[in-house]
């Protein structure tokens, strides 16, 4: 079986009504990245912070995947497929594919800001963290995210999959993140790369074949492509 890996960005989810980042209207343009997304600005106002990553967290659990997750999970009769999402959602996994690498956190996940390996799982029912939510050993539970500054700690594992790619694929990520963008240049020489994305994307080369469409026509585009 050829084992496809798929790079996955916000634009995956888009369909499914989760805003973007960068996209005019994005959450970026709504947001500061230093307010909500770094160790500073969860120090300076942790409501903030936790009330930006509880809002987004209702949102994932109210949606439900689009066509192009559930196609990505179908793929799997014919291809080992291993996702590699920059994404926070749960999206991949409720559509059904079995092997989801986040690399930017899980947002159905929360941690002790003391130990980090103390990790806790909410549900749709009990979705919300608050001021004086703790841990066991007595500390603030905060968002399993990768704030900006911080480490990515999956990105190795992340380097070694896309190492093993027979064709890599890259959905709905702008491409401005690192180091989540620089996986691209680690494929074996000679392996196809397709990039499904409705708009134009600065990729760091040019061997890349591109699908211009939503996340849903794309995934059914690219697998008439592969059957051929
Ligand atoms: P961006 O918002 O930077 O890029 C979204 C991409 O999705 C763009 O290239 C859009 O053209 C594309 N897009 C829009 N609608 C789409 C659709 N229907 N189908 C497919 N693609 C579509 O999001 P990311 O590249 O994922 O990190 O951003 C990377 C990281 O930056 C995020 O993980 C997040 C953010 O800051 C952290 O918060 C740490």
């Amino acid at each position: 079986m050829k084992h496809i890996v798929v790079l996955t960005g916000a634009g995956m989810s888009a369909e499914s009504g989760i805003s973007t980042f960068r996209d005019s209207g994005g959450l970026w343009e709504q947001h500061s990245v230093e307010d909500v997304a770094t160790p500073e600005g969860f120090r300076r106002n942790p409501q903030l912070v936790l009330d930006f990553y509880n809002t987004r967290r209702k949102e994932s659990f109210d949606t439900k995947p689009n066509k192009g997750h559930i196609g990505l999970a179908e793929m799997e009769k014919d291809f080992k497929v291993s996702i590699i999402t920059q994404n926070v959602d749960d999206l991949h996994e409720r559509a059904g594919s079995t092997d989801v690498l986040h690399l930017h956190g899980e947002l159905s996940k929360v941690r002790s800001t003391v130990d980090p390996s103390l990790i806790y799982t909410l549900t749709a029912d009990n979705w919300e963290i608050k001021l004086g939510d703790k841990c066991e050993k007595g500390s603030q539970l905060r968002p399993h995210i990768v704030w900006f500054g911080e480490a990515v700690p999956m990105i190795e594992e992340a380097m070694h999959t896309v190492q093993k790619a027979d064709i890599l694929v890259v959905i709905g990520t702008s491409l401005n993140v690192y180091p989540a963008a620089g996986l691209l240049n680690y494929v074996k020489s000679g392996t196809p790369i397709f990039l499904i994305d409705p708009n134009e994307v600065k990729a760091s080369r040019n061997d890349i074949y591109f699908i211009k469409e939503g996340a849903s026509a794309g995934v059914e585009k690219l697998r008439e492509l592969l059957k051929i």
